[in-house]
């Protein structure tokens, strides 16, 4: 076997498993997991052209492909456990597999603990199973990290991180920002975890002040995101409304290092300082060409809270965009899950009890209740296995 192909199968198995993942958390029916088994059957054609028939063997555990243990990764290790669980031997795979075939089979693994020879209408597709005295369901669940990287989240990620900082440190030095770059960021969000973003929700890894100047922007952008599609935002509103999340501090940028990373409290003079980010994130966001006005309207309302009792001041009959209210949330939920020197990060518990509190005064209660489905939602999910 030629090395690519080991690499063609690797790939199909990660849209594969990326496409259960998503199954997991809404219907089957949804458009991305359709395009994760087109890609997939995409790969799998690619093989059975060469191959002719392909076999996915499980072995003590490791999964054999024609024969040869696939390289250990993560969708490869969430294969064996999903073929574990389904106490599936081996996976045998025919020339005419279509996309459909995968749909079902992806349907299948979503129902835990069944188990059969084959799938209805699948002709291309059969399992070999185990007695069920040899099968030991392992029932492993995902801890953070994997379900980062499972969602493709470690990787995107990371480089979003990378490209906010280099761009930051940039807009510092020559007081441009192309939108561009940011406008990629968000599309690779929005790509890259479509419905699964709901199972990081609750999972946000805590951090410390450090590490929280650059992973905000992104994590805000990730919570808004969520909260959007789960109100059925889809399209250009949908990639604004993360975008304006991305950007939504810029104005941080203006405020002296000593006063950003203060490990106590600040007094009244800092606050005023404080106070000022917003105003002036919409005035820098103003000022960059190709930049949504709903972002400069998200810097400027961030923090006027629902019963505008927030800053920057404003009249009583101020109309808040919905934009602004969910970053809000967003934002607060962030900052919860972060370690400070003089506060330490609450568990999605505690977050989701002060967002409870805060619905009708400092935040919007329609959307603070979307936002704890959503936890709730992620959290069973996490709960109960998302493989
Ligand atoms: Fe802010
Ligand atoms: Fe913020």
């Amino acid at each position: 076997m030629r090395p690519e192909n080991l690499t063609e199968m690797q790939t199909a198995i990660r849209h594969l498993i990326t496409a259960v993942a998503n199954a997991n958390l809404y219907s089957v029916e949804h458009q991305q997991i359709k395009r994760l088994c087109e890609a997939s059957q995409g790969c799998f054609e690619n093989l059975l052209r060469e191959q002719g028939k392909l076999s996915l063997l499980m072995v003590e555990g490791v999964l054999l492909f024609d024969n040869i243990p696939l390289p250990p990764g993560l969708h490869a290790q969430k294969l064996a456990q999903l073929m574990e669980r389904h106490r599936i031997n081996r996976l045998i795979l025919a020339p005419g597999l279509e996309p459909e075939e995968l749909e079902k089979l992806v349907e299948f693994w979503t129902q835990p603990g069944k188990s059969r020879q084959g799938l209805p209408e699948c002709p291309h597709l059969r399992f070999e199973t185990l007695a069920e005295s040899e099968a030991l369901p392992s029932q492993a669940t995902l801890d953070e990290s994997s379900i980062y990287d499972a969602a493709g989240l470690g990787e995107v990620k990371k480089k979003g991180q990378n490209r906010l900082a280099e761009m930051f440190e940039d807009f510092g030095r020559k007081k441009t920002m192309h939108v561009a770059g940011l406008n990629e960021i968000v599309s690779s969000f929005i790509e890259a975890f479509s419905r699964e973003v709901l199972s990081l929700l609750v999972l946000l890894p805590i951090r410390t002040m450090d590490e929280y100047t650059f992973t905000h922007g992104l994590n805000v952008c990730l919570l808004n995101l969520a909260q959007a599609m789960n109100l059925g935002i889809e399209g250009q509103l949908l990639h604004d409304i993360g975008l304006a999340a991305l950007v939504h501090d810029l104005g941080k940028l203006h405020i002296p290092l000593e006063i950003l990373a203060k490990p106590g409290k600040l007094d009244e003079r800092e606050w005023g300082i404080m106070h000022q980010h917003p105003a002036q994130g919409a005035e820098l966001l103003l000022d960059t060409p190709g930049m949504p006005q709903l972002a400069v309207i998200t810097a400027f309302e961030h923090h006027l809270r629902y019963d505008l009792k927030g800053y920057p001041a404003v009249s009583a009959h101020w109309n808040q965009h919905l934009c602004s209210q969910m970053t809000t949330i967003s934002d607060i939920y962030d900052a919860l899950r972060t370690t400070r020197p003089y506060k330490a990060a609450k568990t999605a518990e505690t977050c989701a009890e002060i967002l409870r509190e805060a619905a009708g005064s400092e935040i919007h209660p329609q959307l603070a209740g979307n936002f704890l489905s959503l936890l709730d939602h992620s959290a069973q999910k996490s709960g109960l296995h998302c493989f």
